[in-house]
């Protein structure tokens, strides 16, 4: 079978890597086509260039080449409806619709629905207009939590703590700083606990869990600095205890993805909660419709099973019909090397080399900013660049197994976290 994966980053070279393996494809099964992909998914797919804001464009290749599944890695072209322009065609697919993409594309519509349904997330409002947003946050306390209701690229949320940077914050909102996406604001309470994500793949029947992580958003060792996409997580997230997993599937995963598909928008793909644990249960902070990045590329090194399978079942609506993926009880953790100057603006065209020698350690380098220079040299090309990941028992032995690598590596116009995993490093010292 052929299959074409959609996406450039290091979560898309992870599931490039793990698709490549599988049955669907490998030993000349079949062709891995990736759009735009990136040096590193080169290494296991066939780069093709397709426009995915043409949905024609991508239909049309996808008949080409006689396509049996695509993959939709990045959250954009699901909430722009290129999953329901194949699925017109009879293309299967991996990745929600349009309508079902809204848990992502608009966070007032999950609010909503977490309302109608009781699913346990922060009180909030939602708003339109800077006046009614003024208003309206008399009725919270600080700190204020305000976010642009669509997509701004993980830049949308706002946590204020004064009411006088509340109002600036709002006024700059419905001013226009994060364009459409904020012409309407949610306010919500602020909840207090430890983040976890737990991801479940589903076809709007059955519900299959799919592992859990952490990831470090702050640029700064210790958690501190601006926020960034992940600059570093590790899977599984031994927070999340198997007790706390039933409750966030019973509680938030099966009522939203029943709510979906009895509402007729039915959800398939892979859902994404961002949780809160909080002192009276799992609370919902998000929902994104696909795979974390780099939360994926942790996940793709514990998955045991066929990635191109399960994903094909889970296009074709039958999923019921297979046992659960099976994942390594290793740990598996990923360091993000990033272009100097995130997340502000990162400074292209670093020279990168040692992949190999890091690789020789036993660790995966995904790609996730690079490119390849005029003279064939591999450059940095975004402010996410690589992502160092290695397996351990533990988390300590993951993060010393990653370092390992990362030291391997030469990228002098890069830097990373050196301290990823550390409030599970700490955990596992103290109960030895
Ligand atoms: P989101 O993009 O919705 O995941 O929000 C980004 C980050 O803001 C989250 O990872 C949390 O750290 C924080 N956050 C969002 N909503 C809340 C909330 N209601 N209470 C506390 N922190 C929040
Ligand atoms: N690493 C966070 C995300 O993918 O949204």
């Amino acid at each position: 079978m052929n299959i074409l994966l959609a996406g450039s980053g290091g979560r898309e070279h992870a599931l490039a890597w793990k698709l490549a393996q599988s049955r669907l494809v490998s030993g000349g099964a079949g062709t891995l086509y990736a759009t735009p992909g990136n040096p590193g998914i080169a290494r296991h797919a066939e780069l093709v260039t397709l426009d995915l804001t043409d949905h024609a464009a991508v239909v049309a290749f996808c008949e080409e080449k006689r396509i049996g599944l695509v993959v939709i890695g990045p959250e954009a072209p699901l909430v722009d409806g290129l999953a329901d322009s194949l699925r017109a065609k009879l293309f299967p697919v991996f990745g929600p619709s349009a309508q079902a993409a809204q848990l992502e594309g608009s966070k007032g519509f999950t609010k909503d629905l977490c309302e109608r349904t009781g699913i346990p997330t922060a009180g909030y409002v939602r708003t339109r207009s800077l006046e009614e947003a003024q208003a309206a946050l008399a009725r919270f306390t600080a700190p204020y939590v305000l976010k642009a209701d669509g997509l701004a690229a993980g830049k949308g949320v706002v946590i204020a703590e004064t009411r006088a940077e509340a109002e600036e914050a709002l006024a700059d909102m419905f001013g226009g700083a994060f364009g459409e996406a904020g012409a309407e604001v949610v306010i919500e309470e602020f909840m207090v606990g430890e983040e976890a994500s737990f991801f479940a793949i589903t076809d709007g029947a059955t519900i299959v869990p799919f592992g859990s992580a952490q990831d470090h958003k702050r640029v700064g060792e210790g958690d501190t600095g601006p926020n960034t996409g992940g600059m570093g997580a590790y899977s599984p997230a031994p927070v999340l205890t198997p007790t706390l997993e039933a409750e966030v599937i019973q509680r938030i995963i099966g009522p939203t993805v029943h709510a979906m598909t009895n509402e007729g928008m039915p959800y398939s793909g892979v859902l994404y909660a961002g949780l809160m644990l909080t002192a009276e249960g799992p609370k919902l902070i998000e929902y994104n419709c696909r795979f974390g990045d780099p939360e994926c590329q942790v996940l793709m090194m514990r998955l045991e099973d066929d990635l191109g399978e399960l994903l094909l079942a889970c296009a074709e609506n039958r999923l019921a019909s297979l046992p659960s993926p099976r994942f390594s009880s290793d740990t598996a953790l990923t360091v993000v090397m990033a272009a100097e100057g995130y997340p502000g603006t990162p400074k292209k065209g670093g020279a990168i080399g040692g992949i190999d020698a890091a690789e020789a350690t036993g660790a995966n380098v995904f790609h996730a900013g690079t490119a390849l220079a005029a003279d064939g040299r591999l450059v940095a090309n975004g402010g996410r660049v690589l992502n160092v990941t290695a397996r351990g028992a533990n988390v300590t032995e993951a993060q010393a197994a990653a370092y390992t690598a990362v030291d391997a590596l030469s990228f002098p116009e890069g830097f990373c976290r050196r301290d990823i995993g550390w409030r599970e490093v700490a955990r596992e010292q103290a109960t030895g």
